[in-house]
């Protein structure tokens, strides 16, 4: 053994436990290890939660059986959200208004169906504007709080944001922020949070997997996983801190999701629920997306892989009876994840049937194991009241999952365009030419105000309409704004507009204001000389810094 005395200590402690939970064959190889290898590997297994993995796996390979569960009666599905997005919207701005809204970004999966490496966030999937996942989400953040300042006439609107990370991509996911001056957030609004990971298992004994012969075949709990980390790392009770009383929670993966989405939080919040889960109607029986249901009277989701071919066929009328497709698009109060989620929430984990590369065979091409993962709609059951909302797939849904065809970067930037194209032609612009169309969130959260910028334009594609100031320009524009063709970027083959607003100015106003009421409250009769002169300059200069 080439491994010090310290060390064979360790594994002579660990032998004896691993001896308990039948698991003695992770330490097989530790005779041909190197000494940090060996630190390695017995500091590994000592962090695994054995009694967790057997559960899990027990729990996995036998899971409750589908016979008790029921499509989610049309009565228990808002569709008509149209009709009262006005009111909903009002609501959730003024919650958002009041600082008690968090977002919650799901980023810890590791993006294996797409091929890229890094964070998914941080992908970029060749939108004109080039901006990451990210971004399209954090500018949206920072548009829902300007709007809700401006709903409520107030400056003072917070929304924070909680990005679950992993192992495989905390650190990078940190820099990618950092590097990207946190998108134009405060970084004391945004709290990293990193999940758990759960060894791989062999389906039949529950063995934990090793990857290699110094280190355990390991992977993210699931996002699921959320609950428990957000008690481990703080972040409920920093939520708590805050005053937050609701939480958005997202996936990652849809450039089209809305942090703090105020119409969704809105409705929930209006109607007291506990829990609010977004969908859209399935496209095919056999789209993999998880549909909502019932069981046993309560809130349910049946994921893809478990759900049957005959469930997915079945028909209601013209529908698909199990047809409301769950886009991991959730809405949760803070006391239900306190008081009901993180303690109740068992260790209900599902199994990923996977190849996973082992020490017997690096590179498998068959499943040869289970991960083990939680899901996050698993809280569902807990909730005493919850609702669905079913939207537009259009305006709420374009998932980038694979590298190529259904759910790719190529059908989420042909969404993109067709919703931001749909925008600008409504708004009264003419769009020529051919090619993709993107608006930036920090112009238009949803195609609104667009007639004051673009009625009467020729824009032409493939466009990126953005709001950062004005470069060398040539410029045309609408009575209230400006745009700018920035030549120096086209070279892309993109055409860069950029907005600039005439009036409204906030500031300008703002300015203006506080002219008005220096000026209404001057005595001229007690005024001396000498004070007017004073009163005259600072006026000059509050003009001045604001452009009036
Ligand atoms: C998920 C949903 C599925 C839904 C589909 C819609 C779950 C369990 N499944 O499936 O019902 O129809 O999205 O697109 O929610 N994640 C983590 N940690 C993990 C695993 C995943 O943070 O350990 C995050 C991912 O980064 C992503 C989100 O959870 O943001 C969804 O996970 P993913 O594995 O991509 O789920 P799907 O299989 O697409």
């Amino acid at each position: 053994m080439s491994v010090s005395t310290t060390s064979s200590a360790a594994a002579g402690a660990l032998l004896k436990q691993l001896q308990q939970v039948g698991q003695t064959h992770l330490l097989r190889y530790l005779d041909a290890l190197s000494e940090t290898e060996a630190r390695t590997l017995i500091s590994q297994i000592s962090k695994i939660d054995f009694d967790l993995v057997k559960k899990a796996h027990a729990f996995a390979i036998k899971p409750p059986s589908l016979q008790d569960v029921q499509p989610l009666p049309d009565s228990c599905v808002i569709t008509d959200y149209r009709k009262y997005e006005l009111e909903w919207k009002t609501e959730g701005l003024s919650q958002v208004a009041a600082g008690r809204v968090a977002a919650i970004i799901l980023a810890g999966g590791q993006g294996t169906r797409l091929g890229y490496n890094g964070p998914k966030g941080a992908y970029n999937a060749g939108f004109p504007s080039k901006k990451s996942i990210f971004q399209f989400q954090i500018e949206r953040l920072i548009k829902v709080r300007a709007l809700a300042n401006e709903a409520l006439a107030t400056t003072s609107a917070t929304l924070p944001l909680y990005v679950m990370t992993s192992d495989a991509n905390d650190s990078e996911t940190r820099d990618f922020f950092e590097k990207n001056s946190f998108f134009g957030m405060d970084p004391a609004d945004v709290f990293f949070f990193e999940q758990g990971m759960i060894p791989a298992v062999t389906e039949a004994e529950g063995k934990v997997i090793l990857e290699s012969k110094s280190c355990v075949a390991m992977s993210p709990d699931g996002n699921g996983g959320l609950f428990a980390a957000l008690e481990r790392s703080g972040a409920i009770a920093d939520m708590e801190r805050r005053g937050v009383l609701y939480t958005h929670v997202f996936a990652v993966d849809n450039p089209l999701s809305c942090p703090g989405d105020p119409m969704f939080v809105g409705c929930c919040v209006a109607k007291s629920v506990e829990a609010g889960n977004l969908c859209v109607a399935k496209a095919r029986w056999d789209e993999r997306v998880g549909v909502a249901a019932l069981r046993d009277g309560k809130f349910h989701v049946v994921e893809y892989s478990e759900l049957t071919e005959e469930m997915a066929k079945k028909s209601s009328g013209k529908n698909l009876a199990f047809g409301a497709a769950n886009i991991c698009n959730h809405f949760f109060t803070t006391s239900f994840l306190r008081d009901k989620v993180i303690p109740g929430m068992k260790a209900s984990h599902h199994a990923a049937r996977k190849a996973i590369p082992c020490v017997d065979d690096p590179a498998p091409k068959a499943s040869n194991g289970i991960k083990l993962e939680l899901f996050i709609f698993d809280a569902f059951p807990l909730a005493d009241s919850y609702l669905a909302m079913q939207v537009d797939r259009e305006s709420y849904f374009a998932p980038i999952k694979n590298a190529s065809g259904v759910d790719s970067p190529e059908t989420a930037r042909q969404m993109v365009t067709d919703l931001h194209g749909g925008w600008l032609l409504r708004a009264g612009a003419q769009l020529e030419g051919t090619g993709h169309c993107e608006v930036s969130p920090l112009v238009s959260l949803s195609g609104e105000g667009l007639d004051k910028i673009v009625n009467g334009l020729k824009l032409r594609l493939p466009l990126y309409l953005g709001a950062d100031g004005p470069v060398n320009l040539e410029q045309f524009g609408t009575n209230d704004f400006r745009i700018t063709v920035d030549f120096s970027t086209a070279q892309d083959g993109v055409n860069h507009y950029r907005v600039v607003a005439k009036k409204p100015n906030p500031d300008v106003s703002a300015a203006a204001k506080v002219i008005m009421e220096k000026l209404a409250a001057v005595d001229i009769s007690k005024t001396t000389p000498l004070d007017a002169l004073f009163l005259l300059s600072e006026l000059k200069d509050l003009a001045s810094n604001s452009n009036l």
